[in-house]
């Protein structure tokens, strides 16, 4: 698909690099200043060397060329130092999983409430959603929610290569496959966590999307799959032998060839067939040291571990050996710890109050109300915030039925700002 052809994106979305044109922008004018200043110092030059008419002419001239070959410079230089500074200044320390049914613009939006620079993925949709289905309704996202990764699924290198270059022009950060989720729906349609035997397909995937784009492509994956019912997969459980860890370094070296920029891992081994998508992420045992065996065998590969993070110090642990930890469930049922975490990795960053926290919300929902968005799926993803604490049944109730009630609208939020007034304090504070 041609960039030409791609559907216009909404006004709320950040237009595609905008940041890089305006820096593309910035570099030529400062360019254009300083070449005019050489111009006003050139003339006395001209002057006192006496030149020809015809010769200042001529000299005017090629000086006009150098200087449209230094603007033709200066932009592609420009434009590619903006774009080597996209693939590099994701920082990959902290993200958020992506969650199908969770993630949405709605939870993200709240969720960035509590930390300025994680990266948060979207929930996974389908390529084919994508290329066929309404993709302003499904790519939308507020630009607060910088920086944000879209998770695709699929099989097709063409069309994951289209969705790959639609989610760009919506202005996601980048853009992800999912090799990770054992879904018998999914599985049947040759997608998710199924694909890590078919290695040499998810890496023509892969380039497909990396040839498609300039921001960075990654694959998230579990260490490997096995297949059948639970108690004929004990023993696969159990351990993780060599052959095992072979498949998986060769998976994650394809794809680095492929162009992937980084191997998101969730420590667990799935499986198909034999248990439910719930089950598949609590069952199979984590093994955090397969994947640090994997770092080690393969330093030069940015790897992000993922599963059962639930402590600031777990995860910082993790992060002495591996680029960056993904957070899912804990994320979501406790927001805060995303805050904690945040705060673990820049102590320079202030942890909003909870009345701001809501405030912000109330503020965002009135906005989403009027573009025709219902005030429950905003407030459904709020209620972990007082999560273990005193007053939080009676919030999660203001935040669940008071929200369905009938003419509802942004107040119902602002109430619940007001009780976190009389509460006090910071939320970190409070969640410590
Ligand atoms: C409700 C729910 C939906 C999920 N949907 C996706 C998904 O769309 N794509 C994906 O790669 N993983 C999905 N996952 C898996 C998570 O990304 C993550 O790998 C898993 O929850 C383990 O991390 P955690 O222990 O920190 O939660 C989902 C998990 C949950 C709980």
């Amino acid at each position: 698909m041609s960039r030409d052809v791609l559907p216009k994106y909404p006004k709320s979305v950040a237009p595609i690099h905008a940041e890089d044109a305006r820096a593309v922008r910035v570099r030529i004018d400062r360019w254009r200043a300083a070449s005019r200043l050489t111009r006003a110092g050139a003339q006395p030059v001209h002057g006192m060397f006496g030149l020809s008419r015809a010769l200042r002419y001529r000299a005017s001239r090629s000086l006009r060329a150098l200087r449209r070959i230094l603007v033709h410079w200066v932009d592609v230089a420009g434009l590619c130092a903006a774009f080597v500074d996209r693939a590099v200044n994701i920082d990959r320390r902290l993200s958020v999983a992506p969650m199908m049914d969770w993630t949405d613009r709605h939870c993200r939006y709240f969720l960035r409430g509590f930390s300025p620079a994680t990266l948060l993925y979207t929930e996974m949709i389908t390529a084919a959603a994508v290329t066929r289905g309404n993709a302003p309704r499904l790519l939308a996202f507020d630009p607060e929610e910088h920086p944000v990764a879209l998770q695709l699924g699929g099989s097709d290198p063409g069309e994951l290569a289209t969705a790959a270059r639609i989610g760009e022009a919506f202005g996601y950060d980048e853009i992800n496959l999912n090799c990770g989720c054992p879904s018998e729906r999914v599985a049947s349609g040759a997608f998710g966590a199924c694909l890590m035997r078919e290695p040499q397909r998810v890496a023509e995937c892969v380039a497909a999307m990396v040839a498609a784009v300039r921001i960075p492509v990654t694959v998230k994956m579990r260490i490997g799959v096995v297949s059948g019912a639970r108690c004929e997969v004990a023993g696969a459980l159990a351990g993780f032998e060599a052959d095992d860890f072979a498949a998986l370094q060769q998976f994650v070296a394809l794809m680095r060839q492929a162009g992937s920029q980084a191997a998101i891992v969730h420590a667990r081994v799935a499986v198909l067939g034999g248990l439910s998508p719930k089950e598949n992420r609590e069952v199979p045992p984590l093994r955090y040291d397969v994947v640090r065996r994997l770092k080690a065998a393969m330093p030069d590969i940015p790897i992000v571990l993922n599963g059962g993070l639930r402590t600031v110090q777990s995860a910082l642990d993790v992060l002495c050996w591996c680029e960056g930890v993904m957070l899912g469930r804990e994320a979501y049922h406790r927001p805060l710890f995303l805050g904690q975490m945040a705060q673990a990795l820049a102590p320079q960053t202030v942890m909003p109050s909870r009345e701001a926290l809501l405030m912000r919300m109330a503020s965002y929902a009135e906005r989403q109300l009027a573009a025709g968005q219902s005030l429950p799926a905003i407030t459904r993803h709020m209620l972990g915030l007082y999560a273990g604490e005193a007053g939080a049944r009676a919030y999660r109730r203001l935040m669940s039925e008071g929200a369905r009630a009938q003419g509802a609208d942004a107040q119902v939020i602002r109430r619940a700002a007001a009780s976190a007034v009389h509460a006090g304090g910071s939320a970190y504070e409070h969640s410590r």
